[in-house]
């Protein structure tokens, strides 16, 4: 092993008292007097920084000079139990060596907090703050347990494309790839743009949802799940969106409206309690810094049953609230997040799965009920976050797919029809958007905070 990581030195510290460890990271801090001087030091493996003490008889101030905020640094010391309050452990440094030194008098992130708004203006550096070290923890420890849980479940992790020529469900505005000259298009005789001369011979973007070619895997291997990035070109400006973010996407063959609810349900909650579990000290810091309640929020969700409702229902008792929404409310609206947050945050106080939309605010592909006005479909709101999962039974019926589709136009897609074309079966998925998890979990205010390099309309940093 190189070195030690200060987590598990914090984790085994037993273990380490008493005996000569190296550690490397980042000077988080440093104060003291001419006796001595003390290093806060973080490594990132741990919300925890490892107190280094600098014995001045056997430092100098010139040796000292470069353990600023910021520089990086390997000590070799004795790990010892701490003399002082407010740590456990604490290295005798008795060897330093200095990688990198970052001058004072430039470098951005003080010891002082910094707000959100100025951090995710250096967005290439906030990784090494407390708090963004703590979310992005966090979001490895939940995309770890969600392969886990799928794993775990039988289901096979599918790999769908991120460039796709199908214009998939009219999920979003889609990015397109060209590589054709923006300044010098070739056009046909018609005049309209020439996409044969394009780089796959046809217009191509970046895909809004992995969902259609995993319902070709899910026809094949029984239960699949995608996890990967998402592009949409949505002008949404709004505390939950981005341009790119990454979607988990289970398909499951044989499973009906009831049993994709009940999947999504467990498979949350697995998710909130591995998080629990395995990031107590990373969630421990961002309550006691952003949002008291987050443990208790977390732990709610995990102990109670979500509510499962109808939208007829739903848009009834928003309709008889007497509140003020912004945004009207009658049947067939397309509910906004002040009318999903009204029913999970004051009418029920518990996640909400809301079923059996109307045909016409939902994609294509979902399948219709007996009503004939109303898909299977659920979302599942949550509290802060709003949808968190959108989700739907498919319309397994080749006659009445083939024909929504003609409705809607939708064209080039053969492919798909396939799938209801030979051995069609019941079958049921749902698409969770992996930062609005992470925003749940962390308790942060704003989705461009929960991703390393954020992606939104004006902005296309690093
Ligand atoms: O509800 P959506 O659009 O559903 C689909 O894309 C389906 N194909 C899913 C499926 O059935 N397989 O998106 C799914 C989820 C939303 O509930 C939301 O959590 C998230 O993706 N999402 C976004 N997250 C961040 N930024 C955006 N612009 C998002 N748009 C959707
Ligand atoms: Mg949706």
């Amino acid at each position: 092993m190189p070195h030690n990581s200060i987590k598990s030195l914090f984790e085994n510290s037993a273990e380490w008292i008493g005996k000569v460890v190296d550690v490397k990271g980042w000077v988080r801090s440093r104060r003291g007097n001419k006796y001595v001087q003390f290093v806060a030091l973080n490594d990132g493996t741990s919300i925890k920084s490892l107190q280094i003490v600098f014995d001045l008889e056997k430092f100098n101030d010139e040796q000292l000079k470069g353990v600023t905020t910021g520089s990086a640094i390997h000590v070799r010391g004795l790990l010892v139990e701490s003399q002082g309050k407010g740590q456990t452990i604490e290295v005798q440094a008795e060897t330093l060596e200095l990688y990198g030194t970052a001058d004072p008098d430039t470098y951005p992130l003080q010891k002082k907090g910094h707000s959100l708004e100025f951090l995710r203006e250096k967005a290439h550096l906030r990784p090494r703050t407390n708090t963004f070290a703590a979310v992005l923890r966090i979001r490895h420890a939940l995309a770890y347990a969600i392969h886990k849980f799928f794993n775990d479940k039988g289901f096979y992790y599918f790999h769908t494309p991120l460039i796709t020529a199908s214009d998939a469900e009219g999920a979003g505005a889609q990015f397109q790839v060209t590589t054709l000259p923006l300044e010098d298009l070739p056009v046909d005789k018609e005049g309209n743009i020439d996409y044969s001369k394009d780089f796959f011979g046809k217009m191509a973007s970046l895909t809004v949802s992995g969902q259609l070619e995993g319902e070709l895997g899910a026809t094949a291997l029984g239960c699949i799940y995608t996890f990967g990035p998402t592009f949409r070109a949505e002008n949404s400006n709004t505390p939950r969106h981005l341009s790119e973010f990454w979607m988990i996407e289970p398909e499951m063959a044989f499973y009906e409206i009831a049993d994709n609810m009940d999947l999504a349900e467990e498979f949350i909650k697995y998710c909130i309690t591995y998080a629990l579990e395995h990031c107590k000290d990373d969630i421990e810091f961002l309550a006691e810094h952003f949002d008291k309640e987050l443990p208790e929020r977390l732990k709610f969700v995990v102990e109670n049953e979500f509510i499962r409702l109808p939208y007829t229902e739903g848009v009834k008792i928003l309709e008889e609230s007497g509140k003020k929404f912004e945004f009207p409310v009658y049947w067939g609206v397309d509910l906004a997040s002040e009318h999903e947050r009204y029913l999970v945050e004051e009418h029920f106080k518990k996640p909400v799965i809301l079923t059996d939309y109307p045909k016409e605010i939902k994609a294509f592909y979902m399948k219709l009920n007996d009503d004939g006005k109303t898909v299977r479909a659920m979302d599942v709101l949550f509290p802060k976050i709003g949808e968190i999962i959108g989700g739907s039974q498919r319309e397994e019926d080749f006659d009445k797919l083939k024909n929504r589709m003609e409705e809607l136009g939708l064209e080039g897609m053969d492919w798909y029809l396939d799938t209801r074309r030979y051995g069609s079966v019941p079958h049921s998925g749902f698409g969770l958007g992996f930062e609005r998890l992470v925003l749940f979990v962390t308790g942060m205010q704003n989705i461009r905070d929960v991703i390393p390099f954020p992606r939104y309309p004006k902005n296309c940093e690093y």
